[in-house]
């Protein structure tokens, strides 16, 4: 364009020198640039290019000016397309507000001002729920608006329906865990699940108890330095890295010892960072954008972590392939009747005998190796700091062992079914810490809820399960630790939505099983080996992350049970 612009310019002053008889004497600059042009042809009694630079000069005082205008209107024009698109995304995200009254929002920063993470976030969350009945609205800056639900009705009506995930968090774990079986939607999802369901069948997953067994008692091995300190230490760092270990061990046959090696297991600190940095992503509305991100230094950490955790995940599958290549192993795999979940995505073929991308098994593995360490962490380090405060289900739960146990250390798949009482203590410890606290879709099409209310077409909602869990309507003093309301007699006269921790319908969490187990025979190990003490002066100060956590750790003291 700048081109043009200069040689229309140059022509046209060269046909008035011309006409005025005169020869313009060029610079090589401009001689450069007209050689460039061809259109003019070179006259050798006018030198080089046949201009000089006071015409060069001319050129520049005379185009610029008019380039600028021309940039500020493109500018201009680029300012009032964006303003609209971003007037009509911010029209659109806040219909809900209309039939959903809400906490009080700063136009600009919404909600996220009044959260403090501190500890108090839930509290506040809970507050709300308590002052608008089923849901209300709330904003992450001036163009995200999610409706925040809690009521298991409204829970039902979403739940139910196929709904995809929305387009603000699940985005920003994308890079992270890729297109894999958490974040897809469609036919993409719908595919891999049918494919990937296989590789929590029973038959697979009982293999994998032993290895649970296994790893929970290296870990308990090493608590055994504070069994006799009388001081309290914090465990969800260690809970972390024997799940990752565990799922590790079961689901790609991969001997870590990330428990054992000591320091902080590198991947383990990257989910951390990733988990954080996606949370302070949703909280600085600019960074919603891709390309500021991209260019901030959080943008830059979050690569960092994010390759931290790929080249763990390529390691382990690296290694398998190699094994699959020098042992003929996939025949072997075929034939084999127990397979781990590695096989499973390297062997898996649908209908047409489509296997799944290199890139498709490396987002699953992402995603299975996040989902399946990071939530039992948080799951049964709640567990365990809930079962230290009431000592006298501790007490119960333990009795309830012993007998299953006797004077075996592990436990077995069949052992399982034996401790109703400590299912019990599990699942209300789910109910009041829910590993994942919530989960949000956005609706393709009008919801109309129970009580009349609806909901737009493109609406954002997030579900609650915190809030959904603590619901005082439906739990009585759903603050009180009480296994009882898990009684089949109990739980039969409540609605299925109204415990979801796994979530429910078409999208609920493919590993629950394998995590039910997990938690089982870690809860039951642990619980015949020490005695847990709470600690009073270190309460958990819980915060709102892809997965529950303590601002401040979980901290508890133990001492051996054969004192
Ligand atoms: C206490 C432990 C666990 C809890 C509380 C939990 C909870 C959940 C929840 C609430 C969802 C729904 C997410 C959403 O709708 O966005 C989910 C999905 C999922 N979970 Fe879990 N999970 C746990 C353990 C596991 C484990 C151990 C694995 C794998 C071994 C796993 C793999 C997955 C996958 C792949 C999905 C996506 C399923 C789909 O959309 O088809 N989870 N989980």
């Amino acid at each position: 364009m700048r081109l043009w612009l200069w040689r229309e310019r140059v022509l046209s002053r060269r046909r008035v020198v011309s006409a005025a008889g005169c020869r313009p004497n060029p610079s090589p600059f401009a001689a450069g640039l007209l050689l460039h042009s061809r259109a003019v042809p070179l006259h050798r009694d006018t030198g080089p290019a046949g201009m000089d630079l006071s015409d060069l000069f001319a050129v520049f005082d005379s185009g610029w000016p008019r380039l600028h205008h021309l940039l500020a209107l493109l500018c201009l024009c680029v300012v009032v397309y964006k303003s609209r698109v971003f007037w009509l995304q911010r029209r659109t995200e806040f219909r809900i507000t209309e039939h959903f009254p809400g906490p009080p929002r700063h136009w600009l920063c919404g909600n996220i001002l009044q959260f403090k993470h501190d500890g108090t976030d839930f509290d506040l969350i809970l507050k709300w729920a308590g002052q608008y009945p089923c849901a209300f609205p709330m904003a992450f800056g001036p163009f995200v608006c999610f409706l925040h639900i809690y009521h298991p009705e409204y829970v039902k009506l979403l739940l139910s329906s196929t709904e995809p995930k929305d387009d603000v968090i699940y985005r920003f774990i994308e890079p992270w865990i890729g297109n894999g079986l958490l974040v897809s939607n469609g036919q993409k999802w719908f595919r891999n699940r049918r494919l990937l369901t296989p590789g929590f069948h029973y038959d697979i997953l009982k293999s994998y108890v032993t290895l649970m067994s296994d790893t929970a008692t290296t870990m308990l091995d090493k608590w055994g330095r504070y069994a006799n300190a009388n001081e309290s230490f914090e465990l969800f760092d260690h809970v972390s890295l024997m799940t990752l270990d565990s799922i590790m061990k079961c689901a790609f046959s991969y001997n870590s010892d990330c428990q054992t090696e000591g320091g902080k297991n590198d991947y383990i600190k990257a989910v951390y960072d990733l988990a954080n940095l996606i949370n302070l992503r949703m909280r600085i509305f600019p960074y919603h954008n891709d390309l500021i991100f991209h260019l901030s230094p959080t943008g830059f950490r979050f690569r960092k972590a994010c390759r931290i955790a790929h080249r763990h995940t390529a390691e382990v599958i690296r290694k398998r392939k190699e094994a699959l290549k020098e042992e003929k192993e996939l025949e072997r795999v075929r034939s084999k009747r127990i397979l781990d979940f590695l096989d499973i995505l390297l062997s898996a073929r649908d209908e047409n005998q489509n296997g799944l991308s290199d890139e498709e098994i490396r987002a699953e593995v992402d995603t299975f190796m996040f989902e399946g360490h990071d939530t039992t962490a948080s799951g049964i380090a709640f567990i365990l700091y809930c079962l230290a405060c009431h000592p006298e289900h501790q007490r119960l739960c333990r009795e309830e062992v012993t007998d299953v146990l006797c004077d075996k250390d592990t436990m077995e798949w069949e052992d399982l079914n034996k401790i109703p009482y400590t299912t019990m203590c599990i699942k209300e410890c789910l109910r009041l810490y829910p590993p994942v606290p919530g989960i949000a879709r956005k609706i393709t099409k009008r919801l109309k809820f129970f009580d009349g209310r609806t909901l737009p077409a493109g609406s954002k909602v997030s579900i609650s399960i915190f809030g959904l869990h603590r619901d005082p309507a439906v739990w009585e003093n759903p603050h009180v630790f009480d296994p009882l309301r898990f009684l089949p007699e109990n739980i039969s006269k409540r609605s299925p939505h109204t415990f979801v921790p796994f979530s429910a319908g078409s999208r609920n969490c493919i590993g629950q099983n394998f995590a039910m187990n997990e938690m089982k025979v870690v809860v039951a190990l642990t619980l015949k080996r020490y005695h847990l003490i709470e600690d009073p002066t270190q309460k958990p100060k819980l915060i709102p992350r892809l997965v529950l956590r303590s601002l401040n750790g979980i901290h508890i003291k133990i001492k051996p049970v054969a004192e």
